[in-house]
């Protein structure tokens, strides 16, 4: 009998949607590098992240070994991406999910994890970890009192390691044909990494392993010297540590390469700008690491870096020009016209301007009510001229009468324009030279006015 499903193409479930994701060549980003450089975009997992793998990995194998039976619990501490794997796990498969975080989470990740059917157990930030009131305690807590439940733990379980053996490690082999040489990618829990190199070291030993690890990490300190250095907090979130986590195997790593928040972060808005490529911040810092690998290399090498999920994460963080700003991290060599206008910090109508016709003394009247020193003027849509401070103030004390004369009479060229897409670069120059301003226009239409003052100021939140 035939079947209404028969020759139909579709998944049984959406688990079974999880790796096989793509490589994507990084064109603009990494142009002047002689060796290409490949993505592998982990956020085309349904989860949207890489983490979608060990959830599978690990939840089958609880399952194979009797930890986890029917009906029976998931208990983790995440907020994260493992979060957003486990719960669609459990969905599937009918399990119960619990997700003990701490209280400085964000309220879109605590509702994602919801929407899935999870429990969420919020917890002080504000302990140690060793008190009971931490979310590592109250989830061994729970995991004990509820029977039947199953703690994954992926900075200490091998079964994250032998997901990326398994399948991210052979993908990245076969999408290359062999041809990889150089695989970089930042470590968290060091599952991704390990996994992957020892695949690939297994198929060809030649092929080196970089680690991507930001600034204030412990991590590439611990692989130059075996010590445990000093930490500091950095604001690229999943990766780097302030210890050594079991699922990270050292020697299958060649060496670590530290990039700053700075580094990566703009680089992160770089991918969604030029490549259309929209991921997290420890995506940008792995292809920063990969752009300095790859400088050296030659045409025959072949670069594959591992981006582990979607920018939708960080809209509040690293894809704000508000939150970058804010954090002084702003790169002046990355940023847009369109930035600085929207870092000026001096409350101002949106753009002050005076029209062919009006007399002087309106001219005058904007200058000292808004203590500005140039305005445009307009003759309908057009900006036709400018009208300085100095050039006005000199007229009228020469001759008060000149109050009632049309402003035309002290005119001087209108100042150029520029497009609020351009880089700050292109501003700074025409600044640098004998204009004190630019106007910002898009589609001819003028946004605004950026002085040598606003670019100044732009220039030192930045440092
Ligand atoms: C956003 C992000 N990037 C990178 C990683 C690192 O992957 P791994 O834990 O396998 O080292 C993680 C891990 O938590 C992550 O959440």
């Amino acid at each position: 009998m035939s079947n209404a499903l028969d020759g139909v193409q579709y998944f049984e479930s959406i688990l079974d949607t999880v790796g096989e994701t793509p490589l994507v060549r990084l064109t603009r980003t990494a142009r002047g590098c002689p060796a290409p450089v490949l993505a592998k975009v982990e956020f085309f997992n349904p989860g949207g992240s890489v983490k979608d793998r060990i959830a599978l990995t690990m939840t089958d194998h609880a399952e194979r070994t009797g930890q986890l039976k029917p009906g029976g619990t998931i208990v983790e501490c995440t907020s994260g991406n493992t979060g957003v794997g486990l719960a669609m796990v459990a969905a599937v498969r009918g399990y119960h999910a619990v997700f003990c975080m701490p209280d400085k989470v964000s309220s879109e990740k605590v509702d994602q994890l919801k929407a899935f059917g999870a429990e969420v157990v919020i917890c002080p930030t504000a302990v140690a970890p060793d008190s009971p009131e931490s979310y590592y305690s109250v989830a061994r807590r729970i995991a004990s009192e509820r029977p039947g439940s199953y703690l994954p733990d992926q900075y200490n379980n091998p079964v994250n390691i032998q997901a990326h053996y398994e399948s991210t490690g052979p993908e990245i082999w076969e999408q290359t044909r062999g041809k990889v040489t150089h695989y970089v990618a930042g470590m968290g829990t060091g599952g991704t990494i390990s996994g992957v190199a020892r695949y690939l070291k297994e198929k060809n030993p030649k092929v080196q392993v970089i680690g991507a690890d930001p600034v204030g990490s412990i991590l590439r300190h611990y692989k130059e010297t075996g010590q445990i250095g000093e930490s500091h907090t950095y604001k690229i979130e999943g990766v780097g540590e302030d210890f050594i986590p079991r699922a990270t195997d050292f020697s299958v790593i060649d060496r670590v390469i530290s990039c700053s928040d700075r580094d990566g972060l703009n680089l992160t808005r770089r991918l969604a700008r030029e490549e259309a490529i929209f991921v997290g911040g420890s995506s940008g810092m792995a292809a920063w690491v990969a752009l300095q690998v790859a400088k050296d290399l030659t045409p025959d090498d072949l670069v594959v870096v591992l981006m582990p999920d979607t920018g939708q994460r960080y809209l509040t963080k690293v894809h704000s020009d508000a939150w970058m700003r804010d954090n002084h991290l702003l790169d002046p060599a990355v940023a847009r016209v369109a930035d600085v206008v929207g870092a000026k910090t001096r409350q101002l109508p949106a753009l002050l301007s005076v029209r062919v016709g009006e007399p002087l003394r309106r001219a005058l009247a904007l200058v000292e009510q808004h203590d500005v020193t140039q305005l445009p003027v307009f003759r309908g849509d057009e900006v036709v001229g400018t009208i300085y401070d100095s050039e006005l103030l000199k007229c009228v004390l020469q001759d008060s009468a000149a109050l009632d004369r049309p402003v035309e009479t002290v005119m001087s060229e209108p100042l150029p324009m520029v497009r609020s897409d351009l880089p700050v670069e292109s501003v700074t120059r025409l600044l640098a030279s004998r204009n004190p301003a630019v106007l910002v226009c898009d589609d001819g239409r003028v946004l605004g006015i950026l002085t040598r003052f606003d670019m100044l100021q732009f220039i030192a939140a930045g440092e």
